[in-house]
């Protein structure tokens, strides 16, 4: 079995300047971030897991966390998802075979059988996307009009995306000397890698792996896990 490390990426953007944030608010008894830290110790015992969070609000991820007799390393996150991610990556040991994912936070209802089906591929093929497919229909932006896609060419892809350590931290440390602009194409770590030309392979994601953006997200999330 590979080495294996967890990036849990509980930061947030700039709106989370008044009210809570999603990754802290309360989701069926427990904050958000809780779940999937919960699902990972049951995937995987023995594996170093990293939260990632805005400073502002470091004491209350810690408060939550207290009593929880796992390791887990706190450390603060940046302005953007991918400062975020690559201070979470500076805390994972270097490990040439080693495995890291990366999961938001603001997904708690992962399975814990898809976690174990996305450290299988990453194992296998070293980057790993969790996909499912797209059931609305797509139309492709063309100023003012829109044309309609074959939407069997396209896949929604979620996290965790799971790597091989050395590769990862290979593509972060190349994210130091790209513009603004380079940067902001690069929405999840699969893009960071793939620039480097490393193949990205994918395996079965949920359609219950959503991601808490709005009020009505974690509404429907409750009653998902009422239904459990
Ligand atoms: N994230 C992070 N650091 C940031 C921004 C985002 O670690 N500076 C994490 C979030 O915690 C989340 C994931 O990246 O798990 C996806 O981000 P998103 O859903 O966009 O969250 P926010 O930026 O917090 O929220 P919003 O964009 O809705 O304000
Ligand atoms: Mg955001």
């Amino acid at each position: 079995m590979n080495k294996t490390a967890i990036i849990l990426a509980a930061g947030s953007g700039s709106r989370a300047g008044g009210s809570v944030p999603k990754q802290l608010q309360n989701l069926h008894g427990i904050p958000v971030f809780l779940h999937s830290v919960n699902r990972f110790i049951s995937g995987c015992q023995d594996t170093q897991i990293i939260l990632v969070v805005n400073p502002s609000y470091r004491d209350m991820f810690i408060k939550h966390l207290a009593g929880n007799d796992t390791c887990i390393h706190i450390v603060n996150g940046g302005k953007s998802r991918l400062e975020s991610v690559a201070a979470g990556l500076r805390a994972v040991s270097d490990n040439e075979t080693g495995l890291v994912a990366v999961h938001d936070a603001a997904r708690p209802l992962l399975s814990v059988d898809m976690i174990r089906r996305g450290w299988k591929c990453a194992a296998e093929h070293a980057a790993a996307v969790p996909a499912i497919q797209v059931t609305d229909s797509l139309r492709k932006r063309d100023g003012t009009l829109s044309h309609a896609v074959d939407r069997a060419l396209y896949m929604a892809v979620q996290t965790p995306q799971i790597f091989r350590t050395d590769i990862l931290k290979k593509g972060y440390k190349e994210l130091e000397s790209l513009a603004e602009t380079e940067l902001a194409a690069l929405t999840d770590d699969a893009s960071v890698v793939e620039r480097m030309g490393i193949p990205v392979h994918t395996y079965e994601g949920e359609a219950t792996n959503l991601k808490i953006t709005g009020p009505a997200d974690l509404a429907i999330a409750h009653t998902i896990l009422s239904a459990l």
